[in-house]
């Protein structure tokens, strides 16, 4: 299995590693336009292979696509991220022509291929993505849910006090500080409803730090985080790679599901072989069909700021 990782910076570089230690595709592209600089994190990386028991190949490579060639699945995490204080949505203006330019390039060399889309503002990118390449939508997925619930299950196992592992819980909508909606209703500790451990007030407390995990880090790190960016998106290319048909929350292009058409936006889906294999509808209450509705206005708005830079 070939992956190509698009933007050799902090993300895209942990995104790399782990996939490599995860030992299931064969060969790593890391590509960056910043000279050099893909082929050192591609070196470094790959005089861990020996400590960190992998045989996976990382290569590195500035600005050629031709070395992207046939790869399976292809990363995009290239752009700027955010400075403190900022929101994903004001990286547009940068961040959408690039998008553009590196997902017609990857399908020019590689046109069976599975594109994830990291770059924020996320939804609005994945959007973009499907517009620029005309891709069907199980091949365009993008990361925002992955991440999120990890935050939402840290956040859940702090309030526990207990190991993140005993959680589960799942974060759908938009991947915004304001537009994410984190389903304290289905989370469980161990099968059993989180409400049974926490006050309702507890659980507002980790919803609200879920939706702004993102903009904390930036501010502790004065850039967006990376390892758990990173991690999530290994994860979710090891259920494309090996074929997992796991259920992660993923933005994706909706056609009616949930009652939505022509947007991208997190929700449950099936990642296998094919990309998304499907979307999950799962019932939502009266209050999170509102948060979604709320969501995807938001996420739309971002979508016709395209229309206004003549992207699509
Ligand atoms: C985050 O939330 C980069 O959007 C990503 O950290």
């Amino acid at each position: 299995m070939k992956i190509t990782v698009v933007g050799a910076g902090a993300v895209g570089a942990s995104c790399a590693e782990y996939i490599a230690i995860k030992d299931f595709a064969s060969e790593v592209v890391l590509i960056d336009i910043k000279e050099g600089f893909a082929e050192g994190k591609a070196m470094d990386l790959m005089q861990t292979a020996s400590l960190n028991g992998f045989d996976t190949k990382i290569t590195g490579v500035t600005n050629d696509y031709s070395k992207t060639a046939d790869s399976d699945v292809a990363v995009i995490t290239s752009g700027l991220p955010r400075k403190p204080g900022m929101t994903r949505e004001e990286l547009i203006s940068t961040n959408a022509g690039i998008v553009k330019s590196v997902a017609e390039n990857l399908i020019k060399h590689s046109p069976n291929v599975i594109l994830i889309v990291v770059s924020n503002p996320m939804d609005t990118m994945t959007y973009l993505a499907h517009k620029a390449t005309g891709l069907p939508k199980n091949r365009i997925i993008g990361m925002g849910g992955a991440l999120d619930s990890a935050r939402f299950k840290y956040r859940l196992a702090e309030a526990l006090e207990c190991p993140a592992s005993d959680v589960d819980g799942m974060v759908i909508g938009g991947h915004s500080d304001t537009g994410m909606i984190p389903l304290t209703r289905l989370a469980t500790r161990n099968s059993v409803s989180v409400s049974e451990f926490l006050s309702q007030d507890k659980l507002d407390y980790v919803k609200e730090e879920t939706k702004v995990g993102g903009a904390t880090l930036t501010k502790l790190l004065g850039t967006s985080a990376w390892y758990a960016p990173g991690a999530a998106v290994s994860a979710m290319v090891q259920a494309i790679g090996c074929d997992s048909k796991k259920m992660f929350p993923c933005s994706t292009l909706l056609e009616g599901e949930y009652g939505m058409s022509d947007i991208s936006i997190g929700v449950p889906v099936i990642i296998g072989r094919n990309g998304i294999e499907r979307v999950v509808e799962i019932e939502l209450d009266d209050a999170e069909k509102a948060k979604m509705t709320e969501s995807a206005e938001a996420v739309r708005k971002m979508n016709n700021v395209l229309s206004d830079m003549n992207l699509i």
